[in-house]
């Protein structure tokens, strides 16, 4: 691109249709097409009409929702949408909701609110040269990296996130994490926070939140519930489980970038107590103060960030374009077809499912006879080998990740076009790619 659009700023402008060429053929060829119905990987979020133009609509307007007075309609909205998906998904009133970009800023908010009620005044006097203990979070081992992340911005370090072992299906392992505690308490660390995990970033396990909420209620440690992903189980009553225990949270996290088909960024934090987030974040520039005395919501209040796109107007076209009956019948036709593809999995001897199907990601392996018969080290070359490839030729996009020191191919389903025949396409696709590359 460098090459062909130039190493440096161009002196003069170039009409609007040369750039829309350049986009076209210089630009266009090098993206990887998330909102296509075969595209499998990471967790996809469908670009559809609403978010498209709820998107456009706010490019245009371009206002800023640091304060009600700079845009009412904007925080507005934006309090309106969060009640929306509170209720729709199934967080208790007793919650409040903020929006940020991704879940790991939501995340980084949850746990500075989390390290103010430990250790009073650290906003105020900063973590150093004070007579404090070293202060423990607790995640599973298939937690998202977006903790450690925290972590690190928060003074707290990363090597102080205690990574607990799992359970054979990729559930935080409750007994380990109460060993974890109660070995750093012996040891003068003090725990912090504990954070489970619905729909685990590899395979979309659930943690027991509701032991969890045990623990931290007996311990007095922070919960937050990193419900980015699986957080939309909420919507279906036969998906309730999932989220059973969030009510007992401190903090809750979840993406409709993921799986509410808002096109990114949409994030959300739910928290039970607001004042003490908006301790930690409120700090009204001498320029805004007319602003901030009007006595109504100021979002610029409960986080870093001071401008803040008009990211609602998106969320609410898709809300309210699909409804909550579209929305529930998108996500429970993405857990049919993962059982689906998961069931062509488990009839074929020679591929075998690494993790149960929990909602709408499948995890599996390859194992033809001739590769297995060269053990573990090579099975795991072969299929990522097979991702690879495949992702190479263009026609579907899959992603592998490890489980257990395993290596899986990994299927996610979140796009609304993505049809039985588009599943069936991949499914042949990577049988055949699977029996040409074994056939060496
Ligand atoms: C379980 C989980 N939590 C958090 C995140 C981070 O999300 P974001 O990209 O919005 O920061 C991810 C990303 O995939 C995830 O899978």
């Amino acid at each position: 691109l460098k090459r062909e659009l130039g190493p440096q700023l161009p002196n003069e402008g170039r009409p609007l249709t040369d750039l829309l060429s350049d986009f076209q053929r210089r630009i266009l060829p090098g993206i990887v097409h998330w909102g296509h119905p075969r595209f499998f990987g990471y967790f996809g979020s469908t670009t559809t009409a609403p978010g498209i133009i709820g998107e456009t609509a706010a490019a245009a307007l371009n206002v800023s929702a640091m304060t009600w007075r700079t845009s009412p309609a904007a925080t507005e909205l934006e309090s309106l949408v969060l009640e929306w998906i509170q209720s729709a998904i199934g967080i208790p009133n007793a919650f409040r909701g903020f929006v940020y970009d991704t879940a790991s800023v939501g995340t980084l908010h949850a746990l500075a609110a989390a390290r103010e009620r430990a250790i009073p005044d650290a906003r105020r006097k900063g973590l150093a040269g004070r007579a404090l203990p070293v202060f423990r979070i607790y995640a599973s081992e298939e937690a998202h990296s977006s903790i450690a992340k925290t972590a690190v911005v928060l003074g707290l370090g990363e090597d102080n996130v205690c990574r607990v072992a799992v359970s054979r299906d990729y559930q935080l392992d409750l007994q380990a994490l109460r060993e974890a505690v109660r070995a750093d308490e012996a040891n003068g660390f003090r725990p912090l926070a504990v954070v489970g995990t619905i729909g685990s970033t590899s395979c979309a396990s659930v943690d027991p939140i509701k032991s969890l909420a045990d623990l931290c209620e007996e311990r007095e440690l922070w919960l937050h519930v990193d419900a980015a992903y699986g957080g939309a189980m909420g919507l279906l009553p036969e998906g309730a489980w999932a989220m059973d225990g969030i009510e007992r949270a401190d903090s809750i996290v979840f993406n409709p970038h993921k799986w509410l088909f808002v096109p990114l960024d949409f994030s959300t934090l739910y928290v039970r107590d607001p004042d003490l987030l908006k301790s930690v974040f409120s700090l009204t520039p001498e320029y805004l103060e007319g602003d901030a005395s009007m006595g109504e919501t100021n979002y610029m209040d409960y986080g870093l960030q001071l401008g803040r796109r008009f990211r609602a107007l998106k969320a609410w076209m898709v809300l309210a374009g699909f409804g909550k009956e579209g929305l529930v019948a998108r996500v429970r036709e993405h857990r049919r077809l993962a059982q689906r593809f998961a069931s062509w999995i488990d009839e074929d001897s020679s591929f075998r499912r690494l993790a149960p199907v929990t909602m709408g990601v499948v995890c599996f392996q390859s194992a033809p006879a001739s590769i297995y018969a060269q053990g573990e080290a090579a099975l795991n070359a072969f299929n990522r080998r097979v991702v690879e490839q495949l992702n190479e030729q263009g026609k579907i996009f899959l992603t592998w990740t490890r489980l257990s020191g395993r290596t899986a191919m990994r299927l996610a389903l979140g796009n609304v076009l993505t049809t039985e025949a588009h599943l069936r396409e991949a499914w042949e696709e990577i049988r055949r790619l699977v029996r040409l590359l074994s056939a060496g």
